[in-house]
């Protein structure tokens, strides 16, 4: 249990710089991928629900919403209306796996750079649609670019902080992911309403703006020392080191990326080798993490905050503004992460967090349940409903500082070099996955589960409190390359890591953590 609670792990290195304006800006354009997958994530909910939009795509929900005694859970119910927002969650699933190989071979950017290239291709497509069938191709090449950015920022980021900053730094992507929101959700407000068909346009084409701010900001960025010494270029890595740190004495941090890709130049197929056992603490926690983000039930509120509003009685300005507060709520606490992760560290964050989520869920369902009761129907008064969108609120702020940030955080900093880019697409993939499943159901779940939905999302994030309390090791000041030494400290994943691969003897380690 012990190595639960270690933060200074034994034998690790502390190499302890200062903050350079390069590093700081690198990071700062590299985060820039963020905005991508939040615009998107901001854009579609407030589309959705604008009446000149589901009447030219989706006539017969149109119908439904308008219909004055439907059941209020089932308002939206659509499995087409769904497909549209969650196609982007496949198709950016499927090419985060592609998205590896280019990361690993070509660098972190050039992954990058496709990213903001498909989705500005997905963003013509939408804003031009004439038919569902532009509409779903814009969704897909949107996804494509959603996939490669997701799969290869946080690693960009990761790999270019300093350790002892590196969760502030990887953090950006998660500030940058809100910041996308916001700005979406205040167009959508603005769009929402405009006559005819321009505002739903205009909401889907302006996507093409952050997709050029990524694509032009890939190709003026570096790459990072770790994946340059990969590609056979040590010296330039070295260069690239002592610019990032502002000092000349980098020789530790050099060595031990040297170390690392000699290690990983062992490894031919990084697929193959994620399954051997030696990795089994990576692979589960690059699974579980990205699985039990989504099943917070974030994506309920980040996709559906107006529909959710509208469904507890909100008019349809009302709802985008009320999705326009939780969003500033989300970014402003996403600063807390910030601020205090390489502090405090993750697991603090992780276990505050998922207690204030669990609670606030709990009470939403109480909340809704006894307004609105198993039939649906029955009319929620102000004060009450303004209650709920407080509630909603503790709840969106509770993810900002833990689960938002430190979903892509962590994954990005436990795996080896060897096997790094692998993992992080296997926590892209996953993330999607879950993502897709959470958009695609949400609204039948809504519909059949009712306010129970809440309850049910509310156990997951009890269970993932208990997994992060018992399964995850400190990652905080840790470079990135020495993790290994963490994952063999620990209580449970020790027994996977083998003692070369630290360089320390196990016995050795054993006797320090106590
Ligand atoms: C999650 C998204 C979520 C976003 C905003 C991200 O970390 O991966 O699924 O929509 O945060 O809440």
């Amino acid at each position: 249990m012990a190595g639960g609670f270690v933060s200074q792990t034994p034998g690790v290195r502390n190499y302890n710089y200062k903050l350079t304006p390069k590093v700081f800006i690198t990071c700062f354009i590299g985060a820039f991928g963020g905005l991508i997958f939040g615009y998107d994530l901001g854009i579609s909910g407030g589309v959705t629900s604008m009446e000149p939009f589901l009447k030219e795509f989706f006539p017969h929900v149109y119908k439904k919403m308008k219909s004055a005694h439907e059941n209020e859970y089932c308002r939206f119910d659509s499995e087409l209306l769904t497909l549209f927002t969650s196609s982007l969650y496949l198709a950016a699933l499927v090419s985060s796996l592609f998205a590896s190989t280019i990361t690993r071979i070509f660098g972190r950017k050039w992954s990058m750079f496709l990213g903001g290239f498909t989705f500005f291709v997905g963003s013509a497509f939408n804003g031009f649609a004439q038919n569902i069938a532009m509409l779903l191709i814009g969704r897909i090449l949107l996804g494509f670019g959603v996939g490669f950015a997701n799969q290869s920022v946080p690693v960009y980021l990761s790999e270019m902080a300093p350790p002892n900053l590196r969760g502030a730094f990887n953090n950006g992507f998660q500030v940058a992911i809100i910041f996308g929101i916001v700005v979406a959700t205040i167009i959508n407000y603005f769009t929402a309403q405009m006559k005819g068909n321009i505002g739903w346009r205009i909401s889907l084409g302006l996507a093409c703006v952050p997709a050029m701010m990524i694509m032009f900001g890939a190709l003026i960025l570096p790459d990072t020392p770790n994946s340059l010494i990969e590609r056979g270029f040590a010296e330039e890595a070295k260069e690239m080191l002592r610019s990032l740190r502002g000092t000349d004495e980098v020789e530790e941090e050099f060595q031990d990326l040297i170390d690392a890709s000699e290690e990983s130049k062992q490894v031919k197929h990084p697929w193959k080798n994620i399954l051997l056992p030696r990795y089994r603490p990576q692979l589960i926690m690059t699974c579980a993490i990205p699985f039990f983000q989504q099943l917070t039930g974030i994506n309920v509120i980040t996709f559906y905050a107006p529909v959710l509003f509208q469904t507890l009685g909100f008019g349809s300005k009302a709802s985008l503004l009320s999705a326009m507060v939780t969003g500033i709520i989300e970014l402003l606490c996403t600063f807390v992460a910030v601020f205090t992760v390489d502090r405090f560290g993750r697991r603090v964050l992780f276990l505050q967090g998922g207690i204030q989520m669990l609670i606030s869920q709990i009470a939403i369902g109480i909340m809704i349940g006894v307004k609105f009761g198993t039939v649906g129907t029955g009319n929620i008064g102000k004060t009450d409903a303004n209650v709920i969108v407080a509630l909603i609120c503790i709840y969106v702020a509770g993810f900002a500082w833990s689960w938002g940030p430190l979903g892509w955080l962590v994954p990005s900093e436990i795996s080896p070099l060897e096997i790094r880019s692998a993992a992080q697409a296997i926590n892209v993939a996953v993330n999607m996955f879950f993502t897709f499943l959470v958009a695609q159901l949400f609204l039948t779940m809504l519909c059949h589960m009712k306010f129970g939905l809440f309850f049910f999302f509310a156990v997951f994030v009890f269970i993932m409190t208990i997994f992060i309390y018992l399964m995850l090791p400190e990652t905080k000041n840790v470079p990135i390359e020495e993790m290994n030494r963490v994952w063999k400290a620990h209580w449970f994943w020790g027994r996977f890591i083998p003692d070369e691969a630290v360089g320390v003897s196990a016995a050795e380690l054993q006797q320090k953590a106590v």
